[in-house]
């Protein structure tokens, strides 16, 4: 199994922390967001005798309702083509392994959430990554590039939309040309969509691969409660298919593992009353974060960011050869007036060797004081860590 790149750190932060330094964390998507009252709520004084397991989809109350949540906006999801999951990581452990055989290749454009790695490892699935490049923005790498890598091992691509770690929103056109290659090679879309709600230009919209009718029998979406409603805790995320071998497929890895978890399903039924007011503060709060960091890191010598459109990280090139080493040292050897910043290096979030070398991650999940403190030190880093 591959090590994450974005906890692999931890010990050198635990260390700095005992120290004395102060750590802000732009290396991991953990929001500081509240958790929506109506779902906390829910599970506060809750009255029951015996904390069961649930039927292995979900709940069909909270199956019935997530359906509705998606009808309402805009997303062409029903009942039965929703299985409840732990997490958008089991959904995607249930998506490669319904679709893939052991052996079997899965394309996905990097650089991509690293733990794609973790998850095709452990399915026996081999990752061919194709790669998207910060001078494009992200953008989807030419067809063609997809196309060249095709075998007949190959079974599905994934791709994440909005995307972590780049931010990148793929348009209309890109999605209908993903479409059309898998029809013509007849693989399966799979989408990890997690990030839906988390858009910040009007201009830029999001096209769920749920809205795709050409490609309903290929199509598969990766959601979760993690990001929407800040309840990555909650372990509660779906695999969602109109097609219904792959939902039967799917169903047998539920069944395997029993149930869902029955108090977080409550919690993240709750949550779907969450009113529209919640999203657009979340929203206002995170673009008001992206464009400090975004501006902020421009203004440092030598750096380079392609600007994220939705979730909440961004990509950034620095002027070091080691962007691994450079994360390590600002643990390990140095502090700006007592405080020091951890990020993901990127060379992980990438399965092409000695690709990303230079890049690392950040997470804007920090409010905006800790953002223009975050940014200050990596400026006065670079300047000692360069000379
Ligand atoms: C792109 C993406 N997909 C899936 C997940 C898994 O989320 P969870 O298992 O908490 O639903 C994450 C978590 O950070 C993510 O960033």
């Amino acid at each position: 199994m591959p090590e994450s790149p974005i906890r692999k750190l931890v010990p050198y932060a635990e260390a700095a922390k005992k120290r004395g330094t102060k750590v802000y964390h732009l290396n991991i998507g953990q929001p500081d967001i509240k958790t929506p009252e109506v779902a906390l709520n829910a599970v506060k004084n809750i009255d029951f005798s015996v904390l069961e397991y649930s039927h292995s989809a979900g709940f069909d109350s909270y199956r019935e309702k997530l359906s509705n949540y998606y009808q309402t906006h805009g997303v062409d999801v029903n009942k039965q083509d929703i299985i409840i999951t732990t997490g958008g990581s089991e959904a995607l452990l249930f998506a490669l392994g319904s679709t893939l055989d052991q052996g079997d290749e899965v394309i996905i454009p990097e650089p991509f959430y690293a733990n794609y790695n973790g998850f095709s490892t452990a399915s026996g699935v081999k990752v061919v990554p194709v790669i998207s490049t910060i001078d494009e923005g992200f953008a989807l790498p030419p067809i063609a590039s997809f196309e060249q890598l095709i075998t007949p091992k190959t079974k599905a691509i994934l791709i994440c939309n909005p995307g972590n770690p780049t931010g990148y929103v793929y348009s209309a056109a890109e999605m209908q040309q993903l479409a059309d290659l898998v029809i013509k090679h007849d693989l399966f879309l799979i989408a990890d969509e997690v990030y839906r709600e988390f858009i910040y230009d009007d201009n830029v919209k999001h096209q769920s691969v749920m809205n795709m009718p050409t490609i309903a029998d290929h199509a598969i979406m990766i959601d979760s409660v993690s990001k929407r409603f800040s309840m990555c805790g909650a372990r509660i995320g779906c695999i969602v298919s109109k097609n219904a071998e792959v939902i039967t497929t799917a169903m047998k890895f539920a069944q395997a593992r029993l149930s869902p978890p029955s108090l977080a399903q409550i919690a993240s039924e709750a949550a779907l009353d969450t009113p529209d007011t919640y999203f657009d503060e979340v929203k206002k709060e995170y673009k008001t974060r992206r464009d400090l960091l975004v501006s902020g890191l421009r203004q440092i010598d030598g750096v380079q960011v392609a600007e994220p459109k939705g979730a909440f990280y961004c990509i950034a090139k620095l002027p070091v050869k080691n962007a691994d080493h450079f994360a390590q040292w600002l643990l390990e050897s140095y502090n700006y007036q007592g405080e020091t910043v951890m990020v993901a290096p990127a060379a992980g979030f990438y399965s092409s060797p000695n690709v990303g070398l230079d890049e690392i991650r950040l997470a804007y999940v920090l409010n905006v004081a800790d953002i223009e403190k975050s940014v200050l030190i990596l400026k006065e880093a670079l300047k000692v860590y360069n000379s």
